[in-house]
């Protein structure tokens, strides 16, 4: 297949950076769709650890183009850190490989203002964002008065625009949040600074996809965060402002329905997600602090530490049916090794009522309980383990009973950070 996107199927940090590095190898072009700075892929290639948060895994590579679709909101001093960040160690030497959308919405730092003094005033009531300023940068792109990189080639336009912004939130900010007004003088010599650098990366990439398309070129979509974190079909409000999943690919990246050919789904071989809301097989005491330590579940973008959970087969049904997933990707099964027994959530229940699929009045989700199927662990190192012979039985076992839970096929399973600490069942790109 030639087009292929890589998705969370829980609450983001599925480990999808590593799965985007590995398939990136057989890829020619690597494209982010949605979501901003929020994300932060963590990849580990020769003993080096890289946190890619705007720029596409892909950069990992020689060769590759990447490229940052209109469906992103970039805050572009940090999109130029991270540019200079790899350029030091060595990556992302071509300029003309990164390809950044005229159409892409600026994350500017008054968004980011806002979304920290919203959360303060939240108190109890707060979504636990990053603080990254996303969910605000995307209301102004639906209000129409957001700024988008098209908007640097007429830098007097910009300033103005910008100034009525600044004006704007600042308004905002003082009077209904009590909060710090932003510096607008700042920000435009900020700005100023960059344009010029940022203006090289500027294209059409929907038109430079529908091209590679065309050509028949290797396309990798690799989605941030995950599916129950998705704007519409995740545990809203605690969620973040983006869909999430394979149906944003076309409005993000601006290529056809009917061209994407294959959604790969990312799930650990457990379950984390950090902010508030809803989990229903969340564990807490001993047994979840061993497993952050283990899975070393500390958020990449904030250091938040994770919370914790068992595998839960209702939320991955759930995301399986909403992308068409052709496969699952399983992470970090190595972080279960020693944990006996293992359980699996199948289904909830409130009362006499018993749930295989998420229930329809999505609030219940903080009120059901897991039903879990229990099942042995094992102890065997399994870090080396290439092939799925390599495993032991009871690892065995336990992949296959998610992937009947899953009705799914599982097609990677990651049993270390390295590139190498993978067992690829069926690669996408050669399926
Ligand atoms: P925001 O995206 O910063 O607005 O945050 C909204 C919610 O999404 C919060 O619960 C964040 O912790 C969560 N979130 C956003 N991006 C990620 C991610 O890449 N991984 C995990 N959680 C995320």
């Amino acid at each position: 297949m030639k087009t292929v996107a890589v998705v969370g199927a829980q609450w983001g940090d599925e480990g999808k950076g590593k799965v985007v590095d590995l398939l990136a190898a057989d890829a020619d072009v690597i494209v982010r769709f949605q979501g901003g700075n929020n994300a932060a892929h963590t990849l580990v290639v020769d003993d080096e650890k890289f946190i890619l948060r705007l720029v596409p895994a892909g950069a990992l590579h020689a060769g590759k183009v990447c490229v940052v679709g209109n469906g992103t909101v970039v805050d572009p001093i940090a999109l130029m850190e991270e540019v200079d960040g790899l350029k030091r160690r060595g990556r992302l030497r071509d300029d003309s490989l990164l390809k950044l959308s005229y159409d892409a919405h600026m994350v500017m730092p008054y968004h980011r203002a806002i979304d920290h003094a919203r959360e303060a005033r939240a108190g109890s009531r707060a979504i636990g964002t990053t603080g990254f300023g996303i969910g605000p940068a995307y209301e102004d792109k639906m209000a129409r008065t957001g700024l988008r990189f098209d908007d640097l080639t007429d830098f007097s336009a910009f300033k103005e625009k910008l100034e009525r912004n600044i004006r704007d939130k600042n308004l905002y900010l003082k009077t209904l949040l009590k909060a710090k007004p932003v510096n607008g003088r700042e920000i435009l010599e900020q700005m100023s600074k960059v344009r010029t650098r940022l203006r090289r990366y500027l294209c059409d990439t929907a038109a430079l996809l529908h091209e590679a398309v065309k050509a028949g070129r290797r396309i990798l979509f690799e989605g941030a965060h995950g599916a129950m974190l998705d704007i519409d079909h995740g545990t809203y409000p605690y969620v973040t402002s983006s869909n999430c999943g394979a149906c944003a690919i076309f409005g993000g990246a601006g290529i056809a329905p009917g061209e994407l050919e294959a959604v790969l789904g990312i799930s650990k071989a457990y379950t984390t997600r950090v902010g508030a809301g809803p989990f229903p097989t969340e564990i807490e005491g001993k047994l979840a602090n061993m497993l952050r330590e283990e899975g070393a579940e500390f958020g990449s973008a904030t250091g938040r530490p994770r919370r914790i959970g068992w595998f839960d087969a209702v939320l991955a049904r759930h995301a399986i049916r909403l992308n068409g997933m052709w496969g699952l990707a399983l992470t970090k099964l190595d972080v279960l090794t020693g944990i006996d027994p293992l359980r699996i959530g199948t289904g909830y229940k409130m009362r006499a009522q018993s749930y295989a699929e998420i229930p329809p009045d999505r609030r219940l989700l903080a009120k059901v309980k897991p039903i879990y199927e229990e099942m042995p662990g094992w102890r065997e190192d399994i870090t080396q383990a290439r092939s799925l012979s390599d495993l032991p039985a009871n690892a065995r076992r336990y992949l296959e009973r998610i992937g009947e839970l899953c009705g799914v096929r599982l097609a990677i399973v990651s049993v270390g950070a390295s590139r190498e600490a993978t067992i690829v069942i069926e690669n996408p790109f050669l399926a």
